[in-house]
């Protein structure tokens, strides 16, 4: 949430921080801004809105050529999204600007008495009063004042919550000076320059070395040089780490979204997400798990934690770990997780599934389940981010840059993994024979293809989410693993197309929801296989005419061939025959599809729905 830059070098400063920010704008679009030093003033300007039109305003008044300076995107917390509330927040002299990402939790009391000590605040942020804490360290009665770095550190002491922080001053105007707790913050080195961003997609045109801040510490930038301390003072070594992707990564690409790239994205990061997880002899290695093989024997009980769509492949997850491994998994969502008095054991294995690494609530309760003794496992995409720098281990699922705030890629590749994941505890448990595993490894390494067969069938899907582009409410159904997919498949529409879209268990349709069903409401209905699954199959074709008894619309995703369903579907998405474990890997490809296309129908804006932001770093 909020997209950070900061940059100190030999360009101009305005250029790096607005290539930056267009680059980080899929964490918050309520407002842009920047800040500029230049002979010795800084130079701002910010607005509400896209960054757009902050654009359109520095083209209007360009600040003057400046080295060294910053840049902000919101998601708005504290306060509406308007001009004032924007970043950079000055203090009142105007010589220092800071931006901010999280909530500062003692934003009242330090508020209070800033304001009875005579500063004058302009918004209604919390932000702003960072400004005037830093002014007041850098104004220090007895004249010795401290460097911004040193401020920076006074002032983090002092501040409960949420932050990340970047700031710059006109008195020590070659540095930029960033801090961070529990929101992100990573360091880009460059030659002769260096950069400082909540996600290395902000100067990855420029650098492909960074290296990773941790929690609790100050980093200071100048063209040359990175320093990097606790909040004491005391020096911290960083590590470094080369960032595996292009910059082509993250454009667009002659696609219209952001989003439709990263759907047709979806066979190769299946594939990537499979590289490198078999070794020589047929057995799975994880090369990035830190967890030894005599832990994970003495694992009786998995709990997997996520918020939102990664909530929603753990769900699929549960159903292998308890298939493959014959232990019994829960699943939680990461926000409520904390306050359930959950019980965790030192034989519990805790699977953090989370494509940024930085989804606070899933990040507060890995560090629970930490205290509580249990091994943590991280599912993740970014490097270097905060969820897997706090695990015990870490299995990254190779997706590339996901820029659209609807996660598409980033969830078929958790799927994988977690299904990897699945058949390595089954492999260190004994549960499933070396045989039974070289077959299902057979068929995810089939999975590529079978979804690149779905994208090459998605006329009808699109051409259905276009005629519905003016209902109002959609239903999904599922049963078994297809239940999570209906579930992904409703938060998707809700997400994009801003309608009232709910995912049910198909058999729980007639204890309540089946009052919900009118004539010609859709319903989309994703069904097992017939062959694999004839009990349910039999039992969700009921499901289906019971709703089409009561005048539903059907649109039906069933197994290429299922003639038993087929009389029963106003309309028939057709999916290759895969597994039933597996089917949500292709499932899920044309509810993406469905949303992404009646939203673009109904004129939104896909890659950057309303009132939410790719990643979610307050609680
Ligand atoms: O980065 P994470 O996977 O931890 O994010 C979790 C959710 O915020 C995320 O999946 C969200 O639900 C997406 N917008 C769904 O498309």
């Amino acid at each position: 949430m909020c997209g950070i830059v900061g940059y100190a070098g030999g360009r101009q400063a305005l250029e790096v921080v607005l290539e930056g920010l267009a680059r980080l704008e899929y964490r918050g679009y309520d407002s842009a801004g920047i800040a500029v030093l230049a002979g010795g003033k800084i130079s701002w300007a910010k607005r509400a809105g896209k960054l757009g039109n902050l654009q359109s305003a520095l083209a209007e008044v360009p600040p003057p050529a400046g080295t060294v300076g910053l840049g902000h995107t919101r998601w708005a917390t504290h306060g509406a999204p308007t001009d004032p509330n924007a970043h950079p927040h000055t203090d009142c002299s105007g010589r220092l600007a800071v931006v901010h990402n999280g909530i500062i939790e003692n934003f009242a009391d330090l508020r209070r008495d800033l304001l009875a000590r005579g500063h004058v605040m302009t918004s209604e942020t919390d932000t702003e009063l960072v400004a005037h804490l830093l002014e007041d360290e850098m104004e220090q009665a007895d004249g010795a004042r401290p460097s911004l770095a040193g401020a920076m550190r006074a002032v983090c002491r002092r501040l409960d919550g949420t932050f990340t922080l970047v700031a710059v001053d006109v008195r020590d105007p070659d540095v930029v000076v960033g801090a961070r707790r529990n929101s992100p913050l990573v360091v880009g080195r460059g030659n002769g320059e260096n950069f400082l961003a909540s996600d290395v997609a902000a100067f990855i045109a420029f650098t492909k070395e960074a290296a990773e801040i941790g929690q609790d510490q100050v980093a200071e930038i100048r063209a040359d040089r990175v320093t990097v301390t606790d909040f004491d003072g005391a020096p911290v070594r960083v590590r470094d780490f080369t960032i595996d992707w292009d910059a082509d990564a993250a454009e667009k690409s002659g696609f219209k979204w952001f989003m439709t790239k990263e759907i047709a994205e979806q066979p190769r990061a299946v594939a990537d997400a499979l590289i490198g997880r078999v070794d020589r002899d047929g057995r799975i290695a994880l090369d990035e798990m830190r967890l030894d093989d005599e832990a994970l024997r003495a694992v009786d009980r998995v709990v997997v934690l996520a918020c939102g769509t990664a909530y929603h492949a753990g769900l699929i997850a549960k159903h292998a770990i308890e298939h493959w491994c014959k232990i019994g998994c829960e699943v939680q969502l990461a926000s409520e997780f904390r306050y359930s008095d959950p019980i965790l054991t030192r034989s519990t294995l805790v699977i953090a599934i989370s494509q940024s690494g930085e989804t606070l609530d899933t990040l507060m309760a890995v560090r629970h389940a930490r205290e509580q003794h249990s091994r943590v496992l991280a599912v993740c995409n970014v490097k270097g981010s905060s969820i897997p720098r706090e695990s015990d281990a870490v299995v990254y699922t190779h997706a590339g840059p996901e820029i659209a705030v609807a996660s598409t890629k980033a969830f078929l590749t958790q799927l994988v993994s977690c299904y990897v994941v699945a058949l390595y505890l089954a492999q260190v448990q004994g549960t499933l024979y070396a045989s039974e595993i070289a077959e299902v490894l057979g068929h995810l390494r089939r999975m590529p293809d079978a979804v690149e067969q779905v994208l090459g069938l998605m006329e009808p899907v699109r051409r259905i989410a276009r005629e519905l582009a003016g209902e109002r409410c959609v239903l999904f159904l599922g049963r078994h693993v297809g239940y999570p997919v209906a579930l992904e498949g409703a938060l998707k529409l809700k997400e994009l197309a801003y309608m009232h879209a709910e995912g049910f268990a198909a058999g729980e349709l007639k204890h309540g929801p089946i009052a919900l069903i009118e004539p010609g409401l859709p319903v989309v209905v994703v069904v097992p296989s017939p062959g694999d699954m004839p009990v349910l199959h039999d039992k969700i074709v009921s499901n289906i005419q019971e709703v089409r008894a009561r005048g539903a619309r059907t649109i039906v995703l069933a197994e290429r061939g299922d003639a038993k369903v087929a009389p029963y579907a106003d309309t028939m998405i057709e999916l290759p025959p895969v597994p039933p474990l597996l089917q949500p890997v292709v499932a899920t490809v044309p509810l993406q599809v469905f949303a992404c296309e009646l939203a673009d129908a109904r004129g939104h804006d896909v890659d950057q729905p309303r009132n939410l932001a790719k990643s979610v770093t307050v609680e």
